[in-house]
């Protein structure tokens, strides 16, 4: 049956198969229309990469150093909340792939999983996405990661309150799960989820199950995700001060806020629109990307929509080190468990290798604008030596990762 798994759409649609309705629509869902979800997904189109003939590419290397740590793909796993319930202990089954990959491992505030458990049961590099519910809620869990071994914070900023997403209101979707005479139903027709549901418990907000008790409060909060709307500038700047490791800040779009990012001496972004799960009429990202680019010399991640290797070889060749991945993951992971989130690896590791041999390029460290359509025409109508400005252009990317 497996053999049928070809690429990440085959694990969708196993992971909608398997999942109950409700949870399906969470993992899938966007905001109000999901124009913004549909935007993500198509704005690919747009690219078209232009291959380099007769170039030596027996041996290719995906391996990156990202953010002074070497990764063995530019890619990571994005931050997603409550991943408990695509399958059971999912953080710690993401946070082990993600290991075994030998790629960074995002955990989210409002993981299933604590920051203590996951550090326990897997070894790679862990990164902690920080959500400011309150801010002495957010020095405690900064102060867990720091503690746990995590090497990155990840500051998203693009949920100063909670998107509009109206499967979740249709379905009841909530933290605590609500049963009511349908969602019983739906767990009925999904006996397999709903067996692993009974047998491992409803999964909780874990991070929050040993905060203090001032934290009540914030754990309802994070619940029903209403942020502190008023962190501004001003509270990164303290943020900076009071978090000696790596500091990336998440959910940008706008060239100026990420210039501010790097004058306030934060270590990389992540272009992002939550993939549409925000803001619908969001831009996508990698239209953001180029600007972004040109503006900053941070490393810059990227993420929302990527579900193929040659999406991802895009936005590096307009300048992003890496793009996490978030449903694609979960797709795997809510499909077969550690085994599903394994397989999309390496199907994107695959894709990814197999791009790169395919327009003639060795390395994802040398890729440039000069692969895309558009950048390629432009070069040529400045510059009639075509081939001859390639290697400067290579050089300058192979500095701005090494920075
Ligand atoms: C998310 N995302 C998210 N981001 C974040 O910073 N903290 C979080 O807790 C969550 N939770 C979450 C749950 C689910 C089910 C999804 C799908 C996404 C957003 C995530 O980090 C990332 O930005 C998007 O998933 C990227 O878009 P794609 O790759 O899913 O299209």
């Amino acid at each position: 049956m497996f053999t049928k798994l070809v690429d990440v759409e085959d694990y969708r649609i196993l992971a909608q198969k398997r999942l109950p309705k409700m949870v399906f629509d969470y993992l899938e869902g966007g905001a109000d229309d999901e124009t913004g979800l549909k935007h993500n997904h198509e704005i690919f189109e747009r690219y078209r990469l232009m291959p380099r003939r007769l170039v030596d590419v027996s041996k290719r290397v995906l391996a990156t150093t990202l953010l002074a740590r070497p990764s063995a793909m530019p890619i990571a796993i994005a931050p997603t909340g409550l991943n408990g319930i695509f399958w059971p202990h999912g953080d710690i089954v993401l946070a082990r792939s993600a290991a075994k990959a030998a790629i960074p491992f995002i955990l989210s505030t409002p993981s299933s999983d604590s920051i203590e458990e996951v550090a326990r049961h897997s070894d790679g590099d862990r990164w902690f996405q920080l959500y400011v519910v309150q801010r002495e809620l957010a020095a405690n869990l900064k102060q867990r990661a720091k503690d746990n071994g995590y090497s990155t914070l990840v500051l998203t900023t693009d949920v100063a309150v909670n998107g509009n997403r109206e499967r979740d209101l249709r379905n009841k979707f909530g933290v605590p799960v609500q049963f009511t005479p349908r969602t019983i139903l739906d767990g009925m027709m999904h006996p397999r989820w709903s067996l692993s549901f009974i047998r491992n418990g409803i999964p909780q907000l874990a991070n929050f199950a040993t905060a203090n008790a001032t934290s009540v409060d914030a754990q309802a909060a994070v619940m029903s995700r209403q942020m502190d709307a008023s962190f501004d500038w001003q509270a990164l700047r303290e943020l900076r001060d009071a978090w000696s490791g790596t500091l990336i800040v998440k959910g940008l779009l706008r060239t100026e806020d990420a210039q501010r990012c790097q004058s306030l001496g934060v270590d990389g972004i992540v272009l992002s629109n939550h993939g549409g799960r925000q803001l619908d009429g969001a831009a996508a990202p990698i239209e953001a990307l180029e600007a972004t680019r040109s503006a900053t010399h941070l490393p810059i991640l990227i993420d929302s929509g990527f579900r193929r290797g040659e999406q991802i070889i895009k936005a590096l060749c307009l300048g992003a080190s890496a793009v996490l991945l978030g449903r694609t993951t979960l797709y795997g992971l809510a499909a077969r468990g550690g085994a599903g989130v394994d397989e999309v690896l390496c199907i994107i590791r695959a894709e990814l290798d197999r791009t790169l041999a395919l327009i003639g390029c060795q390395s994802v460290s040398t890729l440039t604008q000069d692969y895309l359509l558009g950048s390629s025409l432009r070069n040529e109508a400045s510059n009639d030596h075509h081939d001859s400005i390639a290697p400067s252009a290579c050089r300058e990317r192979t500095a701005r990762m090494s920075h």
